[in-house]
């Protein structure tokens, strides 16, 4: 009964409303759910915690392997934990923040990451909403959708900072670009668009409508099953 497992790969930068969507259309869809930036930034957590040098990426390849990463797939109430610790909270700090994107880059810290993700989204009864920017290049080339997500750099600052002042606004913005420009720029599966996923620009969208867009092209996949 049901319809046949469904693979989504959801890519894009930060601020287009990637993690909202993706949880939305997984519980609608009755999918599982993985935030694959939230495992980015709990090995960062973890190298931060155990004083690695996260400017030097020799030190941070020979510890890649070490910490448990643990991903609950629920899209009501998605998990996170490092070694058996809750890490939801301190995985979003400004320190994380700013460090993800030099961790992300090391090669060994992809390749386990990378494996992680396969093996969550291979066990994923009825299938998965995968986000984050390389799912649908590297992570699940064979996907059954690919969703590329973008917007403008004021829309996504003005959604990542919500009720800020106009000068946080600018400060996230900086921060954002940099971010995305050290996600895109670097040598090992950067931030991309695949081939064969589907645009959308969420930056004249509210969030139900990017959410109906996506739950509608993924009916239409599966009907193409
Ligand atoms: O989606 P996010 O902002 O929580 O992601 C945090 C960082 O993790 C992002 O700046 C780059 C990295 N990341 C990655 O390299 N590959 C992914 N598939 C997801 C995130």
């Amino acid at each position: 009964a049901g319809s046949p497992a469904v693979i989504v790969a959801i890519d894009g930068p930060s601020g287009t409303g990637k993690s909202s969507t993706s949880k939305a259309v997984a519980a609608q869809l009755g999918l599982r759910y993985l935030d694959t930036g939230a495992q980015y930034r709990a090995i960062t957590w973890w190298m931060v915690h155990h004083g690695v040098d996260i400017t030097d990426p020799a030190a941070i390849a020979a510890v890649a392997g070490q910490p448990e990463i643990v991903s609950g797939t629920d899209p009501a109430a998605p998990t996170i934990s490092v070694d058996g610790t809750d890490v939801a909270g301190p995985i979003r700090t400004q320190e994380v923040t700013a460090k993800v994107s030099a961790v992300s880059a090391v090669p060994e810290v992809r390749t386990r990451i990378t494996e992680l993700q396969r093996t969550i989204a291979r066990a994923a009864e009825g299938g998965i909403v995968v986000e984050g920017r390389d799912i649908g290049t590297t992570v699940l080339p064979d996907a059954d959708l690919k969703i590329f997500l973008t917007a403008s750099p004021e829309a996504r600052a003005a959604r990542r900072s919500g009720e800020l002042n106009g000068a946080d606004v600018k400060a996230t913005q900086e921060a954002l670009v940099k971010r995305d420009a050290a996600d895109s720029s670097r040598k090992t599966s950067p931030l991309a668009k695949a081939g064969d996923a589907v645009e959308v620009d969420t930056t004249d969208l509210t969030l139900q409508q990017v959410i109906e867009c996506v739950v509608t092209l993924v009916e239409e996949r599966r009907e193409g099953k």
